[in-house]
């Protein structure tokens, strides 16, 4: 071989090399490690207690690429959590909580003041309003103090709107109007370690107009009270072919993020309406009802992430609470995985490999940009990876041919 020849495929190795690095394929992935490439915080799910024996559905719980958060789907309830006046139940939720922290996923905390699941002693004492405030004090205080810092945030207050705008008619309700969401989220501040985001959470908050326009009404009201809170969780309980479309769902949670708070899809599930009568077309619109959720929190800058409720339709709360409705989960009952989480995946590593491109481009030790080149452009500025990888490619050049130049005088 000769100096020039060795030259030469030096050179092709090196541009190669450039280039291959935005060929190269992606390591072993999963819904939420593509999820942090993304640049979003977790990937996460509902879980509880009683599904913790079975040892299939612990391996896909506990597998960091999957999962990087977990909520308690049930323990952390009032009725659970403080079943009698003063009587403190902490076994379960705490069993989710130490899970959460073995695994290292985030927990997402759920919840303090909802009209539901409440114990008999909540719902049918009759309240005077400074009990009633007295009550929520103490209910929150205790349960934000004895998890502390394990929470990254709290759902607040859960459910607090009707389909129509106004107010839900609930025990804190009647007693105390709207000034208990108010109370709570203060009582919530006061307890809660700093870094703890105070979330409001409701659903159909993407389907129907006047809740929502009644839950950013809710937003700004504590806002202008000087009542801090740090983000809107939308529950996302979707029915397949009834999900919104993705400029809707990102109008959505734009509408909320623009009040600067964060935002999440804290309970997506999409259900079939039929079980029994479920088609493939109906699985292939399941697949792209949840692609559209995803992709709406990837397109909003303050969407955190997403949590589904349950992974697997094996404990999914949907054909017990909708009968007739079901198969609402990314998992089969089986722990197969769906044309869903299939769909999924490839969507996140699609996003991912398009900002990974410009990634390879920069290199070395120069600042890296992120970007995506979503539909409605570009996420982020970015400098032009074909310019970079031009200018590269100039370099090495540059370098081949000095060097060349040097042997050739020798
Ligand atoms: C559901 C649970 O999934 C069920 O197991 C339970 O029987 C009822 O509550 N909105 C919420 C969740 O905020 O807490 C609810 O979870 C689903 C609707």
């Amino acid at each position: 071989m000769t100096r020039i020849s060795i030259l030469l495929t030096t050179t092709t190795l090196l541009a190669t090399t450039t280039i291959a690095q935005s060929n190269r394929e992606p390591p072993s992935t999963g819904l939420h490690s593509l999820f942090l490439s993304a640049g979003k915080l977790y990937f996460g799910t509902a879980t509880e207690t009683n599904n913790f024996a079975d040892p299939t559905y612990q391996n896909i719980l506990s597998n960091p690429l999957e999962f990087g958060q977990l909520t308690p789907e049930n323990s952390q309830k009032w009725g659970l959590i403080q079943p009698q006046p003063g009587d403190f139940s902490f076994n379960a939720s705490d069993q989710v909580a130490s899970l959460a922290n073995s695994y290292n996923h985030l927990l997402r905390c759920h919840t303090l003041t909802w009209h539901s699941q409440l114990p008999p002693f909540v719902s049918s004492t009759s309240w005077t309003p400074d009990t009633l405030r007295q009550l929520i004090t103490t209910h929150i205080t205790s349960v934000i103090s004895h998890f502390g810092s394990a929470c990254y945030a709290w759902d607040v207050v859960n459910e607090a709107l009707n389909e129509n705008g106004t107010f839900r008619n609930s025990v804190f309700f009647e007693v105390l109007g709207e000034e208990y969401i108010a109370h709570s989220f203060e009582v919530a501040r006061e307890v809660a370690p700093p870094e703890t985001k105070l979330y409001y959470n409701d659903f159909n908050l993407e389907t129907a107009p006047e809740k929502q326009t009644a839950a950013v009404e809710l937003v700004k009201s504590l806002q202008s009270k000087g009542v801090k809170i740090d983000g809107v969780g939308l529950q996302a309980h979707f029915t397949v072919g009834q999900t919104p479309s993705v400029e809707s769902l990102i109008a959505t949670l734009q509408r909320f993020a623009d009040l600067g708070v964060d935002v999440a899809w804290t309970e997506l599930d999409v259900a079939q309406e039929d079980v029994e009568t479920a088609s493939e077309l109906a699985v292939e619109q399941q697949a792209s009802d949840y692609v559209v959720a995803v992709r709406a929190c990837l397109e909003v800058e303050r969407c955190v992430g997403v949590t589904v409720w349950q992974f697997t339709d094996r404990y999914s709360w949907v054909p017990g609470t909708f009968p007739g409705k079901g198969d609402a989960c990314l998992w089969t009952e089986n722990y197969q995985k769906k044309p869903a989480y299939w769909a999924v995946k490839g969507f996140l590593e699609g996003w991912v490999a398009r900002m990974n491109v410009t990634r390879a481009f920069v290199g070395g030790n120069e600042t890296t940009v992120r970007t995506v080149a979503s539909p409605r452009g570009p996420l982020t500025e970015v400098t032009s990876g074909s310019e970079r990888l031009e200018g590269s490619l100039v370099k090495v050049a540059f370098i081949s041919f000095g060097v060349w130049l040097v042997l050739n005088m020798m």
